[in-house]
C-alpha cells in the first residue's frame, strides 16, 4: 500500500521529512477495523510529532490523525461495523496514523461517517470535533441540551480547526453567548459565520478587548491557544465559581490566580481515552454519531477550508507547512490517492 511517512524527523523544507512509502497492508484483528483511507486532515498535532530532533525510526513512521474512508476488513472482535461502512475517526496517538492507504484503528474510537458529506468534507471533523465536544460538555460540564442557554464562553483561537466546531455546538446545542477570539477580518469573519456573538482580538489585552463590549466576565473559557500568554487574561475574566478548560501545553501556569473566585481549571486531550483505554472509550464512536446526524441534520456544518489532491507526500509537506504558520481557518485536508 502507499503510505506517506519519516525514517528522521526534519525541518518540513527538507523533502525527506515526509516521504513517499510503499509498505505491507496491515491486517485486522480484535477490535480493530482496517479502514480503506479515502480522505486525511492534517492537525498541529502532526507537525509537533514531526519537529526536528535527533531520532531515528527503523520502519518509517506513519503520522496523521484524522482520517474518512471504508470499511474493509474487520477483526474477530468488532460488534459495531461492517465491510462497506463508509466511517471517520481521528485515532490514537500512540499507534500508525493515517497518511496511508489501509489504516487499523479501533471501532471504539471511530464514528459513521455523516452520509451528506464526502469524504474529504467529513476527514476534517474527527479530532477537533472529539476535543470540542469533551471539553465543552465533559470537561466543562456544559449542557448539550440547552440548560445553560445564555452564559458566556470565551473561546480563545475560534478561527482554528477546534474553535471552528468548539464555536457552533457551543452556539447551536448549548444556545451560550459566543464570544470568539480571531486576530485578522478574516479569521474573524469566519468565527461570525460560525455563530460567534462577538469576536475580540486576541493580540490586543484581551481585558480591554472584553470591556469594550461590555462583557468583562464570562462564565466558561476555552482555551485552544498559547495557554501560558493568556492565563493572567483568562483569570481575571473568569467569573467566581466559573470553569477554564485548555487544550495547549503550558508550564507555568499560576493555579494560585483562581483561588478567590473558587474557580477551576481542567484539561481536555482527545487521546486520553485511546491511550489509556478507558472503559468509557466508546463514548468517542457516540459522539463521532451524534455529530454525524447533527451534521446530515443541516445543524452542524463541515469546517473544512482548504483541499489539497491528491494524498502525496509532497502535498503533505505543503500541509504541514501550512499548519506550522500557526494562522489556520478552519480546516485543511487531503484527498484521494493517484
Ligand atoms: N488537547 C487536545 O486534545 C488537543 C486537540 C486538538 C488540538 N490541540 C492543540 O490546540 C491548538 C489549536 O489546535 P487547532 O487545530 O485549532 O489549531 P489551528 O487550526 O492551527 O489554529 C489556528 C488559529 O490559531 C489562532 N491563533 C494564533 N495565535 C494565537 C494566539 N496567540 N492566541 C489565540 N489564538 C491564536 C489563529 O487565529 P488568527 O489567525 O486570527 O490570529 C488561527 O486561526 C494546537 O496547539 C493543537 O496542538 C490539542
Amino acid at each position: 500500500m502507499k503510505a506517506i511517512g519519516l525514517s528522521r524527523y526534519l525541518p518540513v523544507e527538507n523533502s525527506e521529512s515526509l516521504q513517499d512509502f510503499e509498505l505491507a497492508k496491515p491486517e485486522a484483528v480484535d477490535h480493530d477495523l482496517l479502514v480503506k483511507v479515502k480522505a486525511i486532515s492534517v492537525n498541529p498535532v502532526d507537525t509537533k510529532v514531526r519537529a526536528p530532533k535527533e531520532q531515528f525510526e527503523g520502519p518509517p513512521r506513519i503520522l496523521g490523525w484524522d482520517g474518512a474512508g471504508e470499511v474493509v476488513a474487520v477483526g474477530q472482535q468488532v460488534e459495531h461495523f461492517s465491510v462497506g461502512d463508509q466511517v471517520y475517526y481521528a485515532g490514537d496517538i500512540t499507534r500508525s496514523g493515517s497518511n496511508c492507504e489501509f489504516q487499523l484503528v479501533d471501532e471504539r474510537i471511530v464514528g459513521t461517517k455523516p452520509a451528506s458529506l464526502s469524504f474529504a468534507e467529513a476527514a476534517a471533523l474527527p479530532l477537533t470535533s472529539i476535543t470540542a465536544w469533551e471539553a465543552l460538555f465533559e470537561r466543562l460540564q456544559i449542557s448539550a441540551q440547552g440548560d445553560d442557554a445564555g452564559k458566556l464562553i470565551l473561546i480563545i483561537g475560534g478561527a482554528g480547526g477546534v474553535g471552528s466546531i468548539a464555536i457552533q455546538l457551543a452556539k447551536k446545542l448549548s444556545k451560550l453567548n459566543v464570544i470568539a477570539t480571531a486576530s485578522r477580518p478574516e479569521s474573524q469573519q469566519w468565527c461570525l459565520d460560525r455563530g460567534a456573538d462577538n469576536v475580540v482580538n486576541h493580540r490586543q489585552s484581551l481585558d480591554d478587548e472584553l470591556t469594550a463590549i461590555d462583557k468583562p466576565l464570562v462564565d466558561y473559557i476555552l482555551c485552544l491557544n498559547s495557554t501560558d500568554q493568556h492565563w493572567s487574561a483568562m483569570a481575571k475574566a473568569i467569573k467566581p465559581q466559573g470553569k477554564i478548560c485548555s487544550i495547549v501545553d503550558t508550564s507555568k501556569v499560576d493555579l494560585s490566580l483562581l483561588k478567590s473566585k473558587s474557580a477551576s481549571f481542567i484539561w481536555e486531550f482527545m487521546f486520553t481515552r485511546s491511550m489509556y483505554k478507558t472503559p468509557d472509550m466508546i463514548e468517542q464512536q457516540r459522539l463521532l454519531n451524534k455529530v454525524s446526524e447533527l451534521i446530515d441534520n443541516g445543524v452542524l456544518v463541515t469546517t473544512v477550508n482548504t483541499l489539497l489532491q491528491p494524498i502525496n507526500a509532497e502535498n503533505l509537506r505543503k500541509a504541514h507547512k501550512m499548519i506550522e504558520q500557526g494562522n489556520a481557518i478552519g480546516k485543511l485536508v487531503l484527498s484521494d490517492w493517484v
